[in-house]
């Protein structure tokens, strides 16, 4: 089945590429001539996610999933949250967001956080949420040329790498999207998806 991944980051497709089944055949909305930015104005991650997906299915006739994630550091309260992208303002900026992330963090002790993904599967008939979480912990300064956004800063628990200094194998093993695809994976295993 063909299903697209509402999403312009190539990263993210070349993440999800990795682990999805042989019969999923992987649209970006750049293959389905969808350009434009769709909105994120929703407060929540699901909100978010379900937005972007059913945008598509709307507007393009493809059934989609899309993604939505968010840092939240315990000693920020939960922030940047659900604004984890536009941290620094807009336009969205990603080491802004980083050097934001570390100043904010600059006196803090406590330096818990976790990153959850949500993504949202329309398939033309249903909609469905799947989550994923990881945890780990904000470092002093960035650290490894890998992975994008906040992941110079983050070294998730138990390992003293931080996701930008992992493989995208090993961040594959262990990261919030993996968890959250491997319940959409479990998910399209589904015989009605085979066709
Ligand atoms: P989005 O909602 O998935 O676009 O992500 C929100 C923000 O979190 C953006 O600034 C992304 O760069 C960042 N982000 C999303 N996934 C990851 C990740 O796996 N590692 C590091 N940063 C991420």
């Amino acid at each position: 089945m063909e299903l697209v991944f509402a999403t312009h980051n190539p990263n993210k497709i070349r993440e999800i590429r990795q682990v999805l089944p042989p019969h999923i055949t992987l649209l970006t909305l750049e293959d389905i001539g969808c350009r434009e930015e769709i909105q994120e104005t929703a407060d929540s991650l699901e909100g978010n996610a379900l937005l972007k997906a059913s945008f598509v299915l709307k507007n393009y006739g493809y059934p989609c999933f899309a993604d939505d994630t968010g840092l939240e550091v315990d000693a920020l309260d939960g922030a940047p949250g659900v604004f984890s992208a536009r941290y620094a303002g807009t336009p969205k900026n990603e080491a802004k967001n980083t050097e934001k992330l570390l100043r904010e963090m600059q006196d803090k002790t406590n330096r818990k956080a976790q990153f959850t993904t949500v993504i949202a599967l329309c398939d033309g008939k249903e909609s469905y949420l799947f989550r994923g979480e990881v945890e780990g912990e904000i470092t002093e300064s960035p650290k490894g040329e890998k992975g994008f956004g906040y992941d110079p800063v983050f070294r998730p628990k138990g390992f003293e790498k931080t996701f930008a200094e992992l493989t995208l194998q090993e961040k594959n093993r262990i990261s919030h999207r993996a968890r959250a695809v491997t319940q959409l994976l479990r998910h399209l295993e589904k015989r009605e998806y085979k066709n």
